[in-house]
């Protein structure tokens, strides 16, 4: 009763990871998101969308250590991204939260900190297993491998064993509570059947969850006792109260928690649909409308190749496409629920004949029309018939049947309406043939009616496609002259009639050119590697094969006297021993080491570099250290080598 007359709309995506790159995936749900957000204001709710990051944890500190940088330098570059993607797919969001943001760590705190005085957490120790790329604990029924470890069922990688102490949140006494709460609450989980697996998996029974680590450092420290840090999952999940104002914005989080739908893939129910409402109910907040566990998007196979990486690499899509083209696409092809193929040839067949085709061609039909027949002016239309009654009969119902599909998160079924309803348009103007009573100039009143009804069609369908093509629908206001915005026609005034006589349109241009399947996969298989080189930000490694690393020549070698190369700060000159010869090099480490204290010791020299003249000085090597502050350390070795022992 209370969801039918509430006035506002919470919508949130999960925070994504910021170990790589946005993908196909991320844009998804993000679109969901979106098209749930545009079209909740025009109905005239006020709507709060909150997307983000999730940057602390195990993943993301690994991820950073490979690619050499620090994680919140990763995270900074990665953000980056996003928010570049989220620009070109037109995402509109209100807030993008970042974890490392000191409103949330400091609402996670609280949060930990009453949990942790109520009882809800207590300190103990943790003996399991750990899969840091699900950053998730294995649980105890994973059998052991030949080899004696786990393996991670959710993503097949090698989990880790850990047995530190551990701060420990008492999901097992949320079991009932849960229980009760999914009865009393059918729709919290959906589709259905993931509330059927989640109320199983719940039957099953329910731990207490490891909530700290205390070999994690990048994480938010635990309140009172920073050698542990929270759990990247307890930390992440709270960004949807913290990003809506708790702790920080008490008004913002009056008049939006609680949300009404938490988007996610399937692959995250467990964590939003068991520990989040869990948390929740500990800390005394009310709980979520609904957690929406969307399908999952699966590569083509076939066309796939290791080398290129993900061919479905969002950006290229949409420098060819645009925004529209893959908001609509990736919303039309499966329902919300079920999972999705994507192929080249079904995106560019859908393309062309949904858009290019259905969409475009009969907008620039109509607005041509109007343009040779009445001078790209509306007419004040002749009486009607009933088959023009019945074009607008037919909208009103569509339109109805529309906006319940949205309400349920059925776009797919949303976008089938409207199509049906633009081929029954396309149906009206073969049947009218207002071609044909352009030719009699006693017809006037009747083509500038029949033009009408059809003008009338396409603004009201523009509304109902707006939610999933916004900039299509904003061409389409320019292309007849509609002044009105989303928000402004709330969907209860959305009158098929609306159009005054009098009004200009315009020639329309192409609104979806026709794609030439082959020019496609030409241009959207481009190598990962060069995309990443075009826009000029490197986040990858770039590897080299065993070969090229075998390339270099690395030895022990022992110095045999040491002095300073006169007129500079940083450079030693050194006289060394390869074992086999003896050699001069120049080395940056006198702001660290003194010429005495470096000679007799051992350390790794690169013997084949190239020799160069530094500051007039011959170097036949180059010795390797660490870079700390602009310092150079030096790795030595842990017991005495004979010089020239080779290193790989
Ligand atoms: O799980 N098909 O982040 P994540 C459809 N940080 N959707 C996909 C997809 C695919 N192939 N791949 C990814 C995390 N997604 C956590 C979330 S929330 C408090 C913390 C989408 O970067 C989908 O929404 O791994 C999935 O749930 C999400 O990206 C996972 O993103
Ligand atoms: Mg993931």
């Amino acid at each position: 009763m209370e969801e039918k007359f509430k006035q506002t709309f919470y919508v949130t995506t999960p925070i994504y990871y910021v170990n790589d790159v946005p993908h196909i995936g991320h844009a998804y749900t993000t679109i969901i998101a979106d098209a749930l957000a545009r079209y909740q204001r025009l109905c005239g709710k006020k709507v709060y969308f909150l997307t983000g990051t999730d940057e602390h944890g195990q993943k993301i500190e690994k991820a950073a250590s490979e690619k050499g940088l620090r994680p919140k330098e990763l995270a900074d570059r990665v953000v980056v991204r996003f928010k570049e993607l989220w620009q070109k797919l037109n995402i509109s969001y209100d807030y993008f939260i970042r974890t490392t943001e000191e409103f949330h760590e400091k609402g996670v705190q609280k949060i930990f900190k009453m949990l942790l005085d109520k009882g809800d957490i207590y300190k103990g120790t943790y003996q399991g297993w750990y899969c840091v790329s699900e950053e998730n604990f294995l649980s105890e029924d994973v059998p052991l491998e030949p080899g004696g470890h786990k393996i991670c069922p959710d993503c097949g990688r090698k989990a880790m064993l850990l047995e530190e102490e551990s701060y420990f949140f008492r999901l097992s006494a949320y079991q009932q509570p849960l229980l009760d709460f999914y009865a009393a609450n059918p729709r919290f989980v959906r589709p259905q059947s993931r509330m059927n697996e989640v109320v199983s998996f719940v039957r099953q029974g329910l731990k207490d969850l490891s909530i700290t680590r205390t070999t994690v450092r990048w994480g938010i420290p635990v309140p009172g006792d920073p050698r542990h840090t929270i759990y990247v999952w307890f930390d992440a999940l709270h960004n949807y109260v913290t990003g809506a104002g708790y702790d920080w914005n008490p008004e913002l989080f009056r008049i939006f928690w609680p949300a009404d739908v938490h988007l996610i893939g399937k692959d995250i129910l467990r964590f939003h649909a068991i520990f989040w409402p869990a948390f929740l109910m500990a800390a005394g907040f009310p709980l979520p409308g609904t957690v929406y566990g969307h399908g999952w998007w699966l590569k083509d196979e076939t066309k796939m190749s290791k080398s290129r990486g993900n061919v479905l690499d969002p950006y290229l899509i949409l420098e060819k496409v645009g925004p529209d083209a893959l908001r609509y696409f990736l919303l039309r092809e499966v329902p919300v629920g079920l999972d999705g193929s994507f192929s080249h040839e079904g995106f560019v067949q859908r393309i062309n004949s949904d858009l290019a085709n259905d969409l475009g061609n009969l907008v620039q039909r109509i607005l041509t029309m109007v343009f040779n027949y009445f001078g790209g002016e509306i007419q004040e239309p002749g009486e009607e018939t009933e088959a023009d009654r019945q074009l607008a009969r037919m909208f009103e119902e569509t339109a109805k049947r529309v906006y319940s599909h949205y309400d349920d998160y059925a776009l797919n079924r949303a976008l089938e309406e409207i199509w049906v309803f633009l081929n029954i348009t396309n149906k009206y103007l073969a049947d009218q043939e207002p071609w044909k009573i352009a030719r009699k100039p006693e017809a006037r009143g009747r083509l500038a009616r029949v033009l009408y009804q059809a003008l009338c069609a396409i603004r009201g369908s523009s509304y109902l496609i707006y939610p999933v093509m916004p900039e299509t629908a904003e061409r389409i206001w320019g292309f007849i002259g509609e002044k009105r915005r989303p928000g402004q026609v709330p969907k209860n005034d959305l009158n098929f009639y609306d159009l005054s006589a009098g009004t200009r349109t315009s020639k329309p241009e192409a609104l979806f050119p026709r794609i030439d399947l082959q020019e496609f996969i030409g241009e959207v298989e481009k190598p990962k590697a060069a995309l990443e080189n075009a826009s000029g930000q490197e986040l990858k490694m770039e590897y080299i094969t065993y070969e090229d690393f075998k390339k270099m020549d690395l030895r022990v070698v022992r110095v045999l006297a040491a002095e300073r190369v006169p007129g500079t700060n940083k450079l030693l000159k050194l006289q060394i021993d390869l074992g086999t010869e003896k050699r001069q090099i120049v080395a940056g480490v006198a702001e660290t080491y003194s010429p005495e204290e470096l000679v007799g010791k051992e350390f790794i020299v690169i013997a084949n570099l190239q020799p160069a003249v530094i500051r007039g000085v011959e170097s036949q090597g180059m010795l390797l250290a660490a870079e700390v502050e602009g310092k150079a350390i030096i790795p030595f070795f842990d017991r005495e080598l004979p010089p020239g022992t080779r290193v790989k």
